[in-house]
């Protein structure tokens, strides 16, 4: 074992960049930090500066082996312990979380190029939440009893599953991290998570506090390359369940391996949003619903970005204008610093990606593209990978930008006349993960809200994931639900029959 010894501080540290020193090089395992048996690690990079911030264990099967191994062991008595008792150090993780909810805020914000004021505190405080959620509802881990025949008791009991291996992204890795790793444990479960290579550090830290109230094994973190690390881990015999969110193209990946062992699998595979626009609606309230549904703050990193926009015509024009001058207005800079409204993009890839969009939509002939926002004027942050919001319009519904998801800060607006239309357009894409609406008139608000094709649909608001309500999609979206206590129940525990025949 290549132990380190801690060099993390016990109590919230404010110094986020000492703390991405302390965490480097390390996998947690069992209780303790580890380096990669192989030795090996990847540098972490702050997408503001281009600094690099600390290094990543480079994990691969031989690391899997180890902590699924200890995950297992550990299973067994963390099963059996009371379920109340086990929400109630579930309960116990979330007051530690909230504790350290602006240590965690900072170090996010320098991981991710989030912006602290805007996105970081937004989602420390929502992992707490979901925490403090599922550490209370250990008691309702129940069955039914079933009508069977006269004489003959026949009940359900619930079981967990066993290891969970759970893989993340990096767009909100704490919270997508959150929603799996606390239902699991709840339900008796322990959890080994491949965190995301751009977005190693901060779950680290989550995971190397919560293992403070813990038993150890339970919650295991590797870091590592896809295909190298998180590969093994779905194919693990041992792991019995594969939670998953990222993209679709990896979703079918992970689905196929969990296929080959027969296990369960949840897979959250992002989306392309509709937002539909009635005259109607309250206007103001509605161009501010645009900007936060289109997850601007977030430079759009967003799978419920609302990246389609359609607009009554009567409205369209002064939405489109009124949208952009609220952008415009928007302060893009350092992420840490107070003032900053919208921070960075992730990595150079996703930088390209999404650049590879802006111009394919600027080369369209007819269409318009808007960039907003000003560049950072900073020359600390000439490295940083900032992309101004654009709002494209007159772009054709079947355009690579309206059908694709773009994990970036461009949304498109389209204009238009009749709702049955804007119906099938909505539903017109692969994807259907959310939906919202906007309009006063809720019995048309409500028809449409049963018909269109979404896992999560919101009239006059645009609220990301919450806790205890359903969340996941549908069609190329994804496959089962988060967030909730049936979730809980029916991705981490399966069901038993006991039968009992009494007959004298
Ligand atoms: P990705 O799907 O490649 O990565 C997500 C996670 O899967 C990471 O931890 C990665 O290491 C792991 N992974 C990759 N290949 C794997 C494999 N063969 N076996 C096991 N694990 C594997 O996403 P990426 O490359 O970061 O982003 C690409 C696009 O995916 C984005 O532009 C966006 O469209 C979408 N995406 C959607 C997210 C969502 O919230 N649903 C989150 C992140 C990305
Ligand atoms: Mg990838």
């Amino acid at each position: 074992m290549l132990d380190q010894p801690h060099r993390t501080p016990a109590e919230p540290s404010l110094d986020e960049k000492a703390l991405a020193k302390a965490l480097s090089g390390q996998h947690f395992i069992a209780g303790r930090f580890v380096a990669a048996r192989s030795g090996k690690t990847f540098d972490v990079v702050n997408p503001a500066t281009g600094e690099v911030i600390g290094q990543a264990a480079e994990g691969d099967a031989a690391d899997v082996e180890a902590a699924v191994q200890d995950a297992d062991r550990a299973q067994k008595d963390w099963a059996k312990m009371p379920s109340r008792k086990r929400g109630a150090l579930v309960s116990q993780c979330a007051a530690l979380l909230n504790q350290h909810k602006e240590e965690l805020a900072r170090l996010i914000a320098l991981e991710t190029g989030k912006a602290l004021r805007t996105e970081s505190r937004v989602e420390a405080g929502a992992v707490a939440d979901i925490f403090e959620m599922y550490g209370g509802l250990g008691g309702e881990l129940k069955g039914e009893s079933v009508p069977f025949a006269p004489n003959v008791l026949s009940v359900t009991v619930r079981e967990p599953l066993g290891v969970v291996g759970a893989i993340i992204p990096w767009n909100v890795p704490m919270l997508l991290m959150a929603l799996k790793v606390a239902p699991a444990l709840v339900a008796g479960n322990t959890v080994v998570v491949k965190s995301a290579e751009e977005a190693p550090l901060t779950v680290l830290r989550i995971c190397e506090l919560l293992n403070r109230v813990l038993p150890p094994g339970c919650f295991n973190m590797l870091s590592g390359f896809g295909p190298e690390c998180g590969g093994p881990l779905v194919q693990h015999k041992l792991v019995k369940k594969v939670t998953f969110t990222g993209s679709v193209e990896v979703g079918r990946i992970i689905a196929k391996g969990a296929a080959e062992k027969l296990v369960p699998v949840t897979l959250e595979l992002g989306g392309k949003s509709p937002m539909i626009v009635f005259a109607d609606c309250d206007f103001d309230k509605t161009v501010m619903g645009a900007i936060t549904s289109m997850r601007f703050t977030r430079q759009g990193q967003s799978c419920t970005a609302a990246s389609r926009i359609y607009v009554e015509r009567p409205i369209y024009q002064r939405f489109v204008d009124a949208m952009a001058a609220k952008v415009d207005a928007m302060v893009m800079g350092d992420p840490l610093d107070e003032k900053t409204d919208i921070g960075t993009i992730i990595s150079d890839e996703q930088f390209a990606k999404v650049k590879g969009f802006i111009d394919e939509g600027l080369a369209t002939s007819g269409a318009t593209g808007r960039a907003c926002s000003a560049m950072p004027e900073d020359p600390a942050l000439k490295k940083g990978l900032f992309i101004q919001p654009y709002i494209f319009t007159d772009l054709a519904n079947e355009s690579r930008l309206v059908q694709e998801e773009i994990f970036g800060p461009v949304t498109v607006v389209f204009p238009f006349d009749d709702a049955e239309k804007v119906l099938a357009d909505a539903n017109g894409t692969d994807y259907g993960l959310a939906a919202s609406l906007w309009t006063n008139n809720l019995t048309l608000g409500l028809d449409l809200a049963n018909r269109l094709e979404a896992g999560l649909v919101q009239i006059n608001q645009n609220l990301v994931v919450q806790a205890n309500l359903s969340y996941g999609g549908v069609k190329s979206s994804g496959l089962g639900k988060e967030a909730s206590l049936e979730s809980m129940l029916e991705h981490f525990m399966h069901k038993k029959t006991i039968m009992v025949n009494y007959a004298s």
